[in-house]
């Protein structure tokens, strides 16, 4: 065993207590192993059947207004993950992941978010106000879950979501400043799907539409979540959960299905494949359809990054079990069941092959903004380098804490409303990755140092896997709305500490702004 600093305090920590107290040997495996979990209360593989997120059900509206009306609830509760044992969550409505909330592109909603959780968090005791963004929505700055913009206990905020653009998987989770690593993990997020009429005629629906949260978490020997970050460079922990359960197993009819994969994980990235090694048809990335599908066996996911595939179980005989597994990336912390993910059991049930899309997977797909932009539409290029400054993540070596002394006036762009530009990050790093997140735009990857993006990521894209070494140029049009909104690093631990910016749409420094995103619609009591 290599004598860490860590294994050397352990041992200098028994030496202090007297060695009488060790009951059991230290091992490789105990070292390894961020869950303290007894070996009958540590979750088996393909044990569980993997759970479907309830949709939202519409709430009545307080008022005239017409447009259609939900309202959830921030709760602490107690869950079900690991065998024997509760687990203490934070969920919207209690559960994790939350409700799945259903809207269709042109009919805009309000969704009521009610903070009705402890006032501090029940095991790592920061105060448990929040910010609800919606991941993959051109909101209007005041909805957007701007970090700052904060709904205390007791008090809730009505978001108002456009649902302008082409359909797509969004997830909602929670921002708060500083706290949004511990708060996601606990368990605020969930699926948001914008449904329209190409994706209806294109891709699998209903039962056959399957939302896929992958997330990784560490347990402590009472059941509750853990968390280590390593000194604020990540969490990477030793159970995999999907919606919510340990390594779960699916059962799948002889035709294909849509999988809407999510990593919700707060810093692990995966590399996804099929253990019979056979491709999946990638249909949807962040921003909705791409042009074109494209045919992988594996895909690097890094953290907040939404791909849809398809997978066609027709030929596989009832009986077979195709596991997804996960090969990792660089710089992720992997334990002895982080390579596998969940199961999918195919099934002798009868199944309707009326619908053409149960049996044929589709080639061509649809055109978007993003993904119709070329280099010569910009009208500027910004380059911005991802970097670790005196123990500080910054973007281009500035923090929100640099928003925040500025009263939020702060920018590290401001592009002109509708104007098309280049953005390049650079992580010269080779100790860590990072996934952008450039809020309110859908983008286009044009390279990786040099070269295309890979096969997966040509979609319109709001996340981008910036990898160690590598350096991203990405275009888009700055359309939707004007104001001020987020770009920050998605391993959370990063975001909170302090990898977070904003840049300002359609208005210069000093310009009145009827849309600040702490002003224009703060949050209520009751
Ligand atoms: Cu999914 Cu600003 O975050
Ligand atoms: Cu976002
Ligand atoms: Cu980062």
């Amino acid at each position: 065993m290599t004598i860490t600093r860590r294994t050397a305090l352990q041992v200098g920590g028994i030496g202090a207590i007297g060695a009488a107290a060790l009951t059991v040997p230290l091992t490789q495996a105990q070292a390894s192993t961020p869950s303290t979990l007894a070996t009958a209360n540590f979750p088996k593989r393909f044990a569980t059947p993997l759970p479907i997120p309830k949709e939202l059900p519409r709430s009545t509206s307080p008022d005239a207004e017409a447009s259609p009306y939900y309202e959830i609830s921030e709760l602490a509760a107690e869950a079900d993950i690991v065998p024997g044992l509760k687990t203490t969550v934070l969920g919207y409505n209690g559960v994790f992941p939350g409700p799945t909330i259903v809207a269709d592109k042109g009919e805009p909603i309000r969704v009521k978010v009610r903070n009705k959780l402890p006032l501090l968090h029940p095991t790592w005791g920061h105060a448990l106000h929040t910010s609800t963004h919606l991941h993959g929505s051109a909101s209007l700055p005041q909805y957007d879950g701007y970090a700052s913009d904060l709904t205390a206990k007791d008090q809730s905020k009505t978001y108002r979501y456009p649902n302008s653009q082409p359909a797509r998987t969004l997830w909602y989770h929670d921002h708060a400043v500083h706290n949004t690593a511990q708060n996601a993990y606990s368990g605020l997020a969930g699926q948001y799907h914008l449904h329209d009429d190409d994706e209806r005629r294109l891709l699998p629906q209903g039962e056959f539409d399957v939302p896929l949260t992958v997330t990784d978490a560490m347990f402590s020997r009472n059941g509750k979540l853990s968390y280590d970050d390593k000194t604020q460079s990540g969490l990477w922990g030793d159970v995999i959960l999907v919606n919510g359960k340990p390594w779960p197993v699916m059962k799948v009819k002889r035709r294909i299905y849509r999988f809407r994969v999510l990593n919700a994980s707060i810093s692990r990235s995966y590399r996804f494949s099929l253990s019979n090694g056979a491709p999946v048809t990638m249909v949807a990335t962040d921003g909705g359809l791409m042009p074109v599908a494209q045919t992988v066996t594996s895909w690097r996911h890094a953290g907040a990054e939404r791909y849809e595939v398809l997978i066609d179980f027709s030929k596989y005989a009832p009986g077979t079990r195709i596991e997804l597994r996960n090969a990792s990336n660089k710089n992720n912390i992997d334990f002895d069941f982080t390579g596998k993910v969940m199961a999918f059991d195919v099934t002798a049930d009868p199944v309707d092959l009326s619908d053409p899309k149960a049996t044929k997977l589709p080639t061509t797909l649809v055109p978007s903004t993003a993904m119709s932009l070329k280099p010569s539409d910009a009208v500027k290029t910004r380059r911005f380098r991802l970097k670790r400054d005196n123990n500080i993540w910054t973007i281009d070596g500035i923090t929100w804490g640099d928003v925040i002394a500025s009263e939020y006036q702060k920018v590290i762009a401001d592009p002109d409303y509708d104007a098309v530009e280049i953005w390049e990050f650079e992580n010269s790093s080779g100790g860590w990755y990072h996934p952008l997140h450039i809020h309110l735009v859908d983008f286009q990857i044009l390279s990786r140092n040099g070269n295309p993006p890979f096969a997966w990521e040509k979609g319109p894209k709001d996340v981008v896997y910036v990898g160690e070494g590598e350096t991203v140029r990405l275009i888009m049009r700055f359309e939707h709305q004007k104001g001020r909104y987020m770009v920050h690093c998605h391993n959370l631990p990063h975001e909170d500490h302090d990898m977070m910016a904003q840049f300002s749409v359609g208005y210069k420094a000093g310009d009145y702004d009827a849309n600040d995103p702490i002003k224009a619609d703060p949050a209520k009591y009751d």
